[in-house]
């Protein structure tokens, strides 16, 4: 049985190397040419942790390769898989232009019968609308819907070590669903993971999860703002609050606002879908609404510390990717802050590990980019923590007072202590700790 992976961005290379790496046999598919090209030639698009090893060991043991050709893909195999882009349109819907034209190649191009697995996320009623694109093919096709839940930065082990595949499909439909517990079984060996539904609650589960991980963080950002105000400090209320058992630890960091290729357009889009049947999500909405108000915290900061005048200002950036362990710079935050410093008339330095050359794409030389985190913070009058990379973590900040023109340090991720950073003659800013 052959599987084809459509598109092969982070999440298409990621599955279909992961397949792969379960013993399948992979061809990757994608319209662009540079991408497939350098696949080709051994070369990883993406900075993604353990990515490269399983790539290279499964092309050179033959079950994996890299096409152009989507429809010739598609023809050889009986499982595709849909991970193409559903970025967002103007009104926050998702563009669904790629999901529709990978249908239709199918709908074409099917050669036998076969399950079309919508990976992408999509909204609510997608799987019924591609079922509609594909119903007059030669061969009978199966839709699935199997939302990614894999993250940036673990990428490879979430999909290989997941917490649930979740999988919408038709419970009167052996075919589909003897094909999805095949495919999965060998990341499922330890205990069942697949939570089986049908495929409108499939496609709303991936939604809803983000949208209440993009809650979480939005809430403590308000409370980050109100901590400020009051004297509070948000590390502990944080670790108060995440004690409870009922609530737990996880996504409660206060810092610059969520960016990232999901969560703020799934967001959206899920705003998005309840106007579309009359409802007013309030709580997701506002969430939108927070976030981008956070966005723009760090630069408000930055300017109320300048007198509200940036002209001229040297202000280092560390860390653009939306976070750590990763390239990926859509709708990070640094990228607002980057934005408002330009148009403000300060020079800007930036550094990150990884995702340097996608910051020269955007910006060309509109921003310096340094290849060491302390040439950035050289002459600097501010020195402003977006990711906080694990190199960022315990910096040598002896050095660091003595090469910056002026000891401001905006810390966005609340890493670094402000007790000492203050002790040491920096003016320390955090988001919500005390003092800040
Ligand atoms: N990035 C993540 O962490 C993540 C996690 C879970 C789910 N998702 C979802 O998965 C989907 C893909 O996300 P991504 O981050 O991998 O996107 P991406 O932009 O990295 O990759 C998408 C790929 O699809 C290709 N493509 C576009 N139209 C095509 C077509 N008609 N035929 C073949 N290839 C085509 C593009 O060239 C690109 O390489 C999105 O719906 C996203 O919301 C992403």
């Amino acid at each position: 049985m052959k599987l084809c992976m459509v598109g092969t961005g982070y999440v298409g290379l990621v599955s279909g190397a992961c397949f792969a790496e379960t013993g399948q046999n992979v061809v990757c598919a994608d319209v662009s040419e540079e991408k497939i090209a350098k696949l080709q030639a051994g070369e990883i698009p993406i900075f993604e942790h353990g990515l490269d090893e399983i790539v290279r060991r499964n092309v050179a043991e033959g079950r994996l390769s890299f096409t152009t050709d989507v429809a010739g893909a598609i023809a050889e195999s009986t499982v595709v898989f849909v991970a193409v882009g559903t970025p967002p349109r103007a009104d926050g819907g998702a563009d669904l232009s790629a999901v529709d034209a990978v249908a239709q190649t199918v709908a074409e191009h099917a050669q036998r019968e076969m399950v079309l697995v919508l990976k992408s996320t999509v909204p609510v009623g997608t799987n019924a609308r591609v079922r509609r694109l594909v119903a007059d093919a030669a061969h009978r096709i199966h839709v699935v819907s199997n939302p990614e839940f894999l993250k940036e930065g673990d990428a490879v082990s979430d999909f290989l070590r997941p917490d649930r595949v979740v999988v919408g499909c038709d419970a009167d439909d052996p075919f589909a669903r003897d094909l999805m517990s095949r495919l999965y079984h060998p990341v499922c060996l330890d205990r069942d993971r697949i939570v089986w539904m049908d495929p409108a609650s499939a496609e709303l589960t991936k939604y809803v999860s983000n949208t209440m991980l993009a809650m979480r963080i939005s809430f403590m950002n308000e409370i980050a703002l109100l901590c400020e105000r009051v004297g509070a400090d948000i590390h502990a209320v944080r670790h108060g609050v995440g004690a409870d058992a009922r609530i737990g630890p996880k996504f409660l960091y206060a810092g610059p606002g969520y960016g990232g290729s999901c969560f703020p357009k799934d967001v959206k889009a899920l705003v998005h879908t309840g106007r579309e049947h009359g409802i007013e999500l309030e709580l997701a909405a506002t969430t939108d609404r927070v976030n981008a108000r956070q966005k723009g915290l760090v630069f408000r900061k930055l300017r109320a510390a300048f007198d509200d005048d940036l002209r001229g200002k040297r202000v280092a950036v560390w860390g653009v990717s939306f976070k750590p362990r990763t390239d990926d710079i859509r709708e990070s935050a640094a990228l607002t802050l980057i934005d408002a410093l330009l148009a403000d008339g300060a020079e800007v330095v930036v550094h990150d590990p990884e995702a340097g050359e996608n910051v020269a794409c955007r910006y060309g030389d509109r921003v310096q980019i340094a290849s060491d985190a302390y040439e950035a913070a050289k002459g600097a009058d501010a020195l402003c923590l977006l990711t906080e990379w694990r190199q960022y973590q315990n910096p040598d900040f002896d050095q660091l007072k003595q090469i910056m023109r002026r000891p401001l340090l905006m810390d966005a991720r609340n890493i670094w202590s402000s007790y000492g950073l203050r002790r040491q003659g920096f003016t320390y800013e955090g988001i919500g700790v005390r003092g800040s």
